[in-house]
């Protein structure tokens, strides 16, 4: 089942989700240490064009993403969680697709603002053109620090969401994981409390 059902996400959801979510991850600790000070400065270069790489890629499948979430239906909220719950999952899931874009696109703008004037080679085949911004230094600490700030927002955002899927597995044990590893059947809940309810969000 590729597409989302009233009661569960589709296999498409569910590999767009943990790609964007493991590039994230990999791409906030790559970001973390090729931009130490004291690192070798030929290691750090190719760092930079691995991290670059792999920022367009999380971009580009965070648009498809955002296609993906805006032509499918979206699974009923799970029957245990709270009003409280739900806002707050709801507030926390849009600002990561907002993020997963923001993020990627402010590093392009620090790419495209540097005086460096680094090409952008997708890993190291195709030129990825800068966007039209004007070069200047003061662009580029600009961008570099939306970058930083948006990126650490974001890792602090994932940890939140990760946290709250892990406390809904472990302690209160319903679908809330299930449904997003492809392991929910219907009817694989055992009491009224683990079924998603119906309404939508
Ligand atoms: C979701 C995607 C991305 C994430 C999570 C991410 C994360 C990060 C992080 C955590 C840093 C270190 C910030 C610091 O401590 O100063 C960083 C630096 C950097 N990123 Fe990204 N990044 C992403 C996408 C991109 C893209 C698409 C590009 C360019 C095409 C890019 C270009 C850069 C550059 C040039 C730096 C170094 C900035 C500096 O030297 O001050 N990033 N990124």
């Amino acid at each position: 089942m590729l597409r989302n059902r009233q009661d569960t996400f589709g296999w498409g959801t569910i590999v767009l989700h943990w790609a964007i979510a493991f590039l994230i991850v990999g791409l906030i600790i790559l970001g973390y240490v090729m931009t130490r000070p004291d690192i070798d400065p030929e290691l750090q270069f190719s760092l930079y064009q691995w991290h670059k790489s792999f920022g367009m890629t999380a971009l580009s499948l965070a648009f498809i993403r955002l296609i993906w979430w805006l032509s499918n239906i979206h699974p009923d909220p799970v029957a245990s969680l709270s009003s409280l719950e739900r806002r707050g999952s709801s507030v926390t899931h849009a600002l990561l697709l907002a993020l997963t874009i923001a993020v990627p696109l402010a590093g392009w703008a620090i790419a495209s603002t540097s005086t460096l004037n680094i090409p952008t080679l997708f890993f190291n085949r195709l030129l990825i053109p800068h966007l039209p911004m004007e070069k200047s230094e003061a662009a580029e600490t600009f961008w570099s620090n939306a970058h930083a700030w948006l990126a650490y927002g974001l890792a602090g955002l994932v940890a939140l969401h990760a946290g709250a899927a892990l406390l809904h597995h472990f302690w209160h044990r319903d679908v809330v994981l299930r449904r997003m590893l492809g392991i929910f059947r219907r009817g694989a809940a055992s009491n009224a409390d683990q079924q998603p309810e119906g309404g939508d969000r």
